[in-house]
């Protein structure tokens, strides 16, 4: 047990929580709302939010939420919940069963706990500041894949890929003629988890937000991996270049990333 194991195991509940809203809601008729061109909320996006903000705050009142669809006070703590109440809302709202909850705990600026629960697979991915990751109890470990050809990688592309430059084409291009395979699953927080269990080799994005990626991010580290920007400088959650890798291939990505993301404005 670490001094974390209180706050990740109501992250657990909450998650859990939010989960079988999901599970029961999912392919029902749904509300959805357009944030952009192709940026979709639904209600249960907003109802999962609910459940895992009042979980947590009848648990912890005084600390501080971020949290992808509402706004809420900024007190005085030095803990703060990061949650993405669905992640994969675009493939929740299709009926596409590859969806979670992602929330993550920062005290001091530092992540310390993470949860990403998967309710149609029943996977709980769980890790914590120095104690490790884990998938439902049995420890995690990045892969041991390399080099970079005999790797698979996930990625994805941002909402307004039409319109921005930025718009990672070019590097998907450049990693999908280098690698095994890529995968666009449709949901950051799952593939970062899945890097963490050495499903995937390797992973990056540009233009996500904290809340799709703290808890990933605290995983892939926490099962041995490695995570910087697309320069290999050191990452924070609020970066918006990432890349996380099992580390045996880490400069390979950067490498390809810095030739293909250079150049193309932020
Ligand atoms: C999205 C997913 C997707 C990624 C998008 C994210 P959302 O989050 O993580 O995989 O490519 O950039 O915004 O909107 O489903 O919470
Ligand atoms: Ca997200
Ligand atoms: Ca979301």
């Amino acid at each position: 047990m670490t001094s974390y194991s209180n706050y990740l195991h109501e992250a657990v509940t909450a998650a859990r929580i939010a989960g079988s809203y999901q599970k029961y809601r999912f392919t029902s008729f749904l509300e959805i709302e357009m944030k952009g061109d192709k940026d979709l909320v639904t209600e249960v996006d907003k109802e999962s939010e609910r459940l895992i903000v009042e979980h947590l705050l009848s648990r912890f009142p005084g600390h501080n939420i971020v949290a992808e669809e509402g706004v809420y006070p900024q007190g005085g703590s030095i803990c703060r919940w990061i949650i993405d109440p669905v992640d994969g809302t675009t493939n929740y709202a299709h009926g596409y069963p590859w969806f979670c909850s992602s929330i993550a705990l920062e005290q001091d600026g530092e992540l310390v706990a993470g949860v990403i629960y998967n309710p149609v697979y029943d996977e709980l991915f769980t890790a914590t500041k120095g104690g490790g990751a884990y998938l439902n109890g049995s420890r995690l470990s990045v892969s041991t894949r390399s080099p970079l050809k005999n790797t698979l990688l996930g990625t994805g592309f941002p909402y307004d890929c039409a319109t921005d430059p930025a718009n990672n084409f070019a590097s998907f291009i450049t990693f999908q003629m280098s690698a095994r395979g890529i995968r666009r699953a449709g949901a950051a927080a799952l593939d970062l988890a899945c890097v963490a269990a050495g499903r995937l080799d390797g992973f990056w994005e540009l233009k996500l937000k904290a809340w799709d990626v703290a808890a990933g991010v605290l995983m892939v580290r926490e099962a041995g991996g490695v995570v910087t920007t697309f320069d290999g400088s050191p990452y924070d959650i609020f970066n918006n270049r990432i890349v996380a890798s099992n580390g045996l291939i880490h400069d390979e990505m950067v490498a390809m990333l810095t030739s293909t993301a250079s150049g193309v404005a932020e």
